[in-house]
């Protein structure tokens, strides 16, 4: 099956909006500097989800935009300017006719200096209006005579939403090269349930913050393993190690930002999916080497993150292995797993494969000696208790040429430093970056 298909719903690109219970709160991942530099126009129309905005304007500042909230007549009805002036730091437009701005013309002005208008939340009736060019508040004027891109985030009754007048306008919308983010589908302020709901506002911010992502990843498709795996010896015990995952989900995030199409296989960790990732749950070396093996045709890079458990015990026991009487100590024998990363890498046409590699020391020296045993043409390598569990990481890139060492870094920074590392590195790499 082709990645596409199994794309969860956290994901920017409207047909793959179908299982609300999958976008969760993408808080986590969010990095302080990540939307720095970048200014928001964000247009509020008549509706109950306005409320979600105020959380949205707190994320965006949280990372770093400016933001300039603009709001229609309606959505004045559903929370306040002085709660968005608040919340953003600036003044809210509402009037066409606002005398604020020196030249009179805020519909000119405002979107001057944005990178993009996002409408959240857009109500049935603006769509009709984008979609038909109509221009008779500061909003809908603001987006006729914008010069960035317009990213559209509607919330609105189900029926509303699958009106073929608002189908229609939707298809236009898309034909225009408007970004419609969602919308979501679950139970609905009115009572009813179905889709029309807005996308929570951690999954918006997910959706704006890629969006502004370099694409130096478009049209590829990205396998990852993360986190540790578990290797049962009874039905209540096992054998794991201390790997949090944290760094393979923080590339998958990263790599999805850069345009992929991502397939994340993951070990038994507490992490959120990152928004637009494809997730598959395994425990075992086992599940994970039979999961890979199953993705890895449709994939174009191979990305190793995973802590593997080097081995299994050879029987496990189908109770809890209890204490006897005479206290003895269980004694166990243990069987090797499979190297998921060495059979990627010896398929006869293996993707782009690159291996992780925690060590406790001579990182130096393990770390090319293990890149040449595993035989991939790139390995990242970091000091195993230096980062297990931590927020941030050190690593060293080997390969063939040579070494490179890239400065310490929160792990969402550092992944998107590897990810533009390994776009870098791909054999044709300027054909599509
Ligand atoms: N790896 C794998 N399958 C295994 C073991 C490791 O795919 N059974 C991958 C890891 O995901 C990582 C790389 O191989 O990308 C190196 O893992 P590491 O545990 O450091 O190396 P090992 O081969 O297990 O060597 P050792 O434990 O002896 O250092």
């Amino acid at each position: 099956m082709p990645l596409a298909i199994r794309q969860q719903s956290c994901s920017a690109k409207p047909a793959r909006f179908t299982d609300a219970s999958a976008i969760t709160s993408c808080r986590r991942h969010q990095l302080a500097t990540e939307l720095a530099g970048k200014h928001v126009v964000l247009g509020m129309t008549g509706g109950i989800a306005c409320y979600k905005i105020a959380e949205l304007t707190r994320l965006l500042t949280k990372a770093g935009a400016t933001v300039q909230v603009a709001m229609t007549d309606a959505a004045t009805q559903f929370i306040t300017p002085v709660t968005m002036q608040a919340l953003s730091g600036r003044p809210v437009y509402t009037s066409q006719w606002d005398a604020r701005i020196p030249n009179n013309m805020p519909h000119i002005d405002l979107s001057r200096e944005a990178d993009a208008i996002v409408i959240a939340p857009a109500s049935t009736d603006f769509l009709a209006k984008l979609a038909n060019g109509l221009c008779d508040d500061l909003l809908s004027t603001l987006c006729i005579a914008r010069d960035c891109p317009l990213l559209v985030v509607p919330a609105m009754n189900r029926q509303m939403w699958m009106n073929p007048a608002t189908q229609r306008n939707v298809a236009q919308l898309r034909a225009d090269g408007i970004e419609l983010l969602g919308p979501d589908s679950g139970a609905q302020a009115c009572g009813e349930v179905g889709d029309g709901r807005m996308l929570e506002p951690e999954a918006v911010y997910e959706a704006i913050a890629s969006f502004f992502s370099p694409k130096t990843l478009t049209g590829r498709r990205v396998l990852l393993t993360a986190g540790p795996t578990f290797e049962p010896i009874d039905p209540v015990r096992g054998i794991t190690n201390r790997s949090s995952g944290k760094m393979g989900f923080a590339l998958a995030r990263a790599a999805q930002q850069a345009g992929a199409d991502v397939h994340l296989v993951a070990g038994p960790v507490g992490l959120e999916t990152p928004w637009g990732v494809y997730r598959e749950n395994v425990q075992t070396a086992q599940q994970m080497h039979d999961a890979v093996m199953r993705a890895v045709p449709d994939c174009d890079i191979f990305i190793g993150v995973a802590a593997v458990a080097d081995w299994r015990v050879d029987h496990v026991a189908d109770h809890k292995i209890k204490k006897t009487a005479d206290r003895a100590i269980p004694s166990f024998s243990f069987v090797e797993n499979p190297d998921i990363l060495a059979s990627v890498a010896k398929l006869p046409h293996p993707p782009f494969c690159v291996g992780f590699a925690a060590e406790s020391g001579d990182l130096d020296v393990h770390g090319e000696e293990k890149r040449k045993r595993k035989n991939v043409p790139l390995l990242i390598g970091n000091l195993g208790p230096q980062t297990f569990g931590l927020d941030d990481n050190e690593v060293v890139l080997f390969e063939a040429t040579g070494i490179t060492r890239l400065p310490r870094a929160d792990k969402q920074t550092l992944a998107r430093a590897l990810i533009a590392e390994i776009a870098k590195r791909l054999p044709d790499a300027n054909v599509i970056a």
